[in-house]
């Protein structure tokens, strides 16, 4: 059976439900694939990828280009679900004009179903110019990566009460300026809770607490491949990496030993061939032609 496609419609019913819209990233066709086969209500390819495919130390150095070239990989691989593009450092910090250029480019190349981008009151101007060109935007408040030079690091945002009221200053105004959802991130549960409740829009959490409306983890995090920490709100569900590093160990010594290919690896002659080979090339003369 086909699976149908969320609609910013089937998420804000699910929210006034009480059901949970349960999503994490990709960045690539075979995991995009098997998500959506999983179930998956919706698929974020995070500009994490920076750090999660490209190894970079964080988010900034992601470019649009690489970003949509991944996006498009993802929504090739599961064209039945919610995809999110998320737009990268620079790609709408110009003008509002740029943003909205950059807006356009995820819809026309990637066929996405929203964009995300990061920032409270200082991106409303952005997410209102998005929104108003037909576009969906998802907002993303608390600790974003895109500013970690100006948050000090990857810290948690919302844990003292003028901090928590900044972040929730900018809930506000990213459900003022049309976003149809946000992305909440590493805020304290209490705080998290109160936004929820209080805004009409969906409220996404990731390292936010059990009270959204649904929950994004990062893809290389769940299935334990990602090396260099694991943030606290991580749930590893598999470790991966050390069943990679395993098989490659395996593979390597196969090869080494001769374990690797064996009989049923390789391809066999057609009856009878060998021997005409032989006789071919034993003819005098006859010079075997290389193609
Ligand atoms: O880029 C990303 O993967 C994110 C996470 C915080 C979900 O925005």
């Amino acid at each position: 059976m086909i699976k149908k496609k969320m609609t910013r419609f089937d998420l804000q019913q699910m929210k006034e439900k009480g059901e949970k819209a349960v999503w994490m990233t990709a960045y690539d066709f075979v995991t995009a694939q098997l998500a959506e086969r999983a179930g998956m209500d919706m698929l974020l390819v995070g500009d994490s990828l920076g750090m999660a495919v490209y190894g970079y130390p964080g988010t900034v150095p992601v470019t649009i280009e690489q970003s949509l070239y991944h996006t498009e990989a993802v929504r090739r691989g599961a064209p039945n679900t919610f995809v999110i593009g998320d737009m990268p450092f620079g790609s709408y910090h110009g003008s509002v004009a740029d943003a909205v250029r950059n807006a356009v480019r995820y819809y026309k190349t990637c066929n996405v179903d929203c964009i995300k981008l990061e920032g409270g009151k200082r991106a409303a101007g952005i997410i209102r110019a998005i929104s108003d060109n037909g576009m969906l935007v998802m907002g993303h408040v608390g600790l974003t990566p895109q500013s970690t030079a100006a948050l000090g690091g990857f810290k948690a945002q919302g844990r003292t009460a003028e901090s928590a009221l900044a972040v929730i200053e900018d809930a506000q105004a990213v459900c003022d300026a049309g976003a149809f959802a946000m992305l909440v991130e590493a805020v304290p549960p209490e705080v998290t809770r109160m936004i929820a409740r209080e805004l009409p829009i969906p409220v996404y959490g990731i390292g936010a607490g059990v009270d959204c409306d649904g929950q994004v983890m990062i893809v290389s995090d769940i299935l334990g491949i990602f090396q260099a920490f694991t943030p606290k709100f991580v749930k590893k569900y598999a470790e991966l990496g050390a069943e990679m590093l395993k098989v490659f160990e395996a593979y390597i010594t196969d090869v080494r030993t001769g374990a690797f290919p064996a009989a049923e690896h390789t391809y066999s002659m057609v009856e009878g061939e060998l021997q005409k080979l032989a006789a071919l090339r034993k003819k005098p003369g006859k010079k075997v032609k290389r193609s």
